[in-house]
């Protein structure tokens, strides 16, 4: 495989705490919690954090009734999950892996979440990105991302063009792209959200 494209040092961000100064929000997305709440989950159902960092989503996943599992390429963002699904009680699977390349089973996950992971990915990682989103959905299942409105470092866009490209009309249906502003603990970024539905 070949060296992905983002050049970002995740694992020092997190070790020296720069994570905070960033992409940060320390506490669950509000925009998820508001997805959370407007479905109810099925019995058994299960849902992956793409890029979780330090698990502030994977326990609103949790929390809202799902198997929930969280990957990051970082070490150190897990280590720091870990310790907030034991600080909550909460039943959570925390594994260091690289989204393009997930050692987890087919047709796994009826719910897949992304805040901030696939808007640092090149074209060719996401298309390795939306392979495995592919395999690991369920037919039927949703891929809820977010991320930046705008080409501007170190973001690649998440818009009309990006999602035309990587998530092909026969394989997935786009729900609308919906602008909105993603808060950090200090910052706000012009982002999309959009709803993703990996074809039945
Ligand atoms: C902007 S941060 C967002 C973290 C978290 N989703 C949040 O909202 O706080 C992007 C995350 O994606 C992770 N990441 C980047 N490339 C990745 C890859 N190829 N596989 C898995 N995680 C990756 C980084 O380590 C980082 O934790």
């Amino acid at each position: 495989m070949t060296a992905i494209t983002t050049t970002f040092d995740w694992d020092r961000a997190y070790r020296v705490g720069d994570h905070h100064q960033y992409w940060e929000l320390s506490a669950p997305s509000p925009d998820l919690v508001g997805f959370l709440a407007s479905a109810p989950v099925a019995e058994g159902a299960a849902a992956l954090d793409l890029g979780c960092g330090s698990g502030w989503d994977t326990v609103a996943l949790a929390r809202a009734g799902y198997r929930a599992t969280g990957v990051d390429i970082s070490p150190e963002a897990i280590q720091l999950a870990k310790a907030r699904a034991e600080a909550e009680g909460l039943e959570i699977t925390l594994l260091t892996g690289d989204v393009r390349r997930l050692e987890l089973p087919d047709e796994e996950f009826d719910l897949l979440v992304d805040r901030g992971c696939f808007h640092h990915l090149g074209p060719e990682d996401r298309d390795r990105y939306v392979a495995e989103a592919t395999r690991l959905l369920r037919p039927g299942g949703l891929l809820y991302l977010r991320g930046s409105r705008q080409e501007s470092f170190p973001f690649k866009a998440v818009d009309e063009p990006a999602i035309a490209r990587h998530f092909p009309a026969g394989e997935f249906t786009a729900g609308p792209l919906l602008p909105f502003q993603l808060h950090t603990d200090v910052l706000k970024l012009d982002a999309n959200a959009v709803l993703l539905r990996r074809t039945p």
